[in-house]
């Protein structure tokens, strides 16, 4: 049976439709998770809900005891995770408040916690990591923006950065010339380690604005909230499409 847990990012700290069912305060082997595991039924399927950064957001990306969540997912019998999170454009198609599938990733972060293999065990372990999305839920979350008629971009590769500042203009132009179309900071670790613990992850990124040296302008926080709060408002409308039909 599949049991499937959503990660709330930036913008997205509550599921508004998500009746709530029970709390979780856990520990684990790696520390204290982001925030309270929320169990709640979403239509009629019983979803877990974690808020990435905390509830309130309080996590910068570099920060989040990213193994603590997943952990805690994976104890929670979770098998399948929805991630969503807000990125930057880099490449054309993906401007404001577009939402993309990512299906590939390359990691710019450093010295996160970013595995459960690092203690002496009996051998090293190296998951293959070719895919680091899951194809099939990938593909299911392509089908309910279909049936959601919501326009997304369902396939694109996410660059992971340190943050938590925003990139320089000639780090996104070196990220671009390496083929990433989108720009976060939670992406990684969290893809490897939940296929570390064998769940199906995907993500939903949601565009919040124009990569740095993309536009004239600065960056600002107001640009981003006033974008993402559209964004996320489709990927509510996106989700409730996935849950009626998966
Ligand atoms: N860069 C990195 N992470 C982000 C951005 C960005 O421009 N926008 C939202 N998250």
């Amino acid at each position: 049976m599949s049991k499937l847990a959503i990660i709330g990012g930036t913008g997205l700290t509550q599921l508004a439709d998500l009746k709530i069912i029970k709390r979780d305060q856990l520990a684990t082997p790696y520390g204290v998770p982001s925030a309270e595991f929320i169990t709640g039924q979403l239509g009629n399927k019983e979803i877990i809900f974690l808020a990435r950064h905390g509830n309130p957001h309080r996590f910068a990306p570099h920060k989040i005891n990213y193994r603590a969540n997943i952990w805690g997912l994976k104890q929670l019998g979770v098998n399948q995770i929805i991630a969503v999170a807000a990125v930057g454009g880099i490449t054309q198609n993906m401007g404001p408040a577009q939402i993309a599938i990512p299906d590939q990733i390359i990691d710019y972060s450093y010295g996160r916690e970013h595995t459960f293999f690092d203690n002496d065990q009996e051998g090293v372990t190296h998951i293959d990591f070719s895919y680091p999305y899951s194809q099939q839920l990938r593909s299911k979350l392509i089908t309910a923006a279909e049936i959601a008629q919501i326009k997304i971009i369902p396939c694109g590769t996410y660059g992971c950065t340190q943050g938590p500042r925003l990139e320089t203009a000639a780090e996104i132009k070196r990220m671009e010339q390496e083929g990433c179309d989108l720009v976060g900071m939670t992406g990684m670790p969290e893809a490897a380690l939940a296929k570390e613990l064998n769940i199906d992850y995907a993500a939903i990124a949601v565009v919040a604005n124009w990569a740095a040296g993309k536009t004239e302008s600065e960056i600002t926080m107001a640009e981003i909230e006033q974008h993402l709060h559209k964004g996320m408002a489709d990927t509510s409308l996106f989700l409730k499409a996935y849950f009626e039909k998966y």
